[in-house]
């Protein structure tokens, strides 16, 4: 088994900034890097971080590509809940970045498995991902690969869990606009990354980090898989902390 570094900060404002080094540091070796990126409610102090950086000119994001991990199936990219419009609202629409640099899985896609293998053939042909941002979901999910008796390899298409589509209501007026399924990298797809960067706050999470970072490997819990990854930074904030 690997050591996964776990760094723990005060709040969710210290996660981001602490998260932010990360990035920086993959930035500033490598301008034209690789970054794969997450939406949810804990990347956001992260991606505000970033976009200060970028204004005090410590960080270019000019050469960057980045692609996504997840999208929900049937979201049009404008939609107000798509993960392509969060992106673009919360990260991409303030920062260098070039439009065509930035892949989220299309949620309108009719032929779902050209649409999956072109996802993972554009990260191939990038060079593969340098740094891989992954928030984890209640039930251990990372991307939406939800618990399962097997660990899915590439981007695919998964049914949303009800603890999920539970979880991520509050971004839509009623449960039943939550899309029923999504999009997202495989657990494959995450574990090539050259490094992984997870950011969890909140102490409803610690029990699933315990599980995750202490307990068996399996796809029972997904991220348990991040066990056997050799360069995964966890920062948490102290309500978060398993320990
Ligand atoms: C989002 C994603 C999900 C979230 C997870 C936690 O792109 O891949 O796995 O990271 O659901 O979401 P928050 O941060 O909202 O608790």
């Amino acid at each position: 088994m690997y050591h996964v570094n776990i760094v723990v900060a005060k709040n969710p404002a210290e996660v981001g900034k602490l998260a932010a080094d990360q990035f920086e540091a993959v930035l500033r070796v490598k301008p034209a890097c690789v970054i794969g990126l997450a939406t949810g409610s804990t990347p956001l102090p992260l991606y505000r971080e970033l976009i200060e950086r970028e204004k005090a000119g410590r960080i270019d994001f000019r050469r960057v590509r980045s692609a996504n991990l997840d999208e929900y199936k049937g979201l049009a990219p404008d939609h107000p809940q798509s993960y392509r419009r969060f992106m673009q609202e919360n990260l991409f629409d303030h920062i260098s970045i070039k439009p065509e640099n930035t892949i989220v899985p299309d949620g309108l896609a009719q032929d779902v498995d050209a649409m999956c293998a072109a996802y993972e053939k554009q990260i191939e042909d990038w060079g593969g991902v340098d740094v891989q941002l992954l928030g984890i979901g209640h039930d251990g999910h990372i991307g939406f690969n939800e618990p399962c008796d097997s660990f899915p390899r590439m981007t695919h298409e998964v049914e949303l869990t009800d603890m999920t589509r539970e979880a991520n209501k509050r971004f839509f007026d009623s449960i039943d606009e939550v899309p029923t399924a999504a999009f997202t990298m495989g657990i494959g797809t995450v574990m090539a990354a050259r490094k992984i960067v997870m950011v969890v706050t909140g102490a409803d999470k610690a029990g699933i980090l315990r599980q995750s970072f202490f307990g068996p490997v399996t796809p029972q819990v997904p991220a348990s898989v991040l066990q056997f990854h050799p360069d995964v930074t966890l920062i948490c904030d102290e309500a978060a902390f398993p320990g």
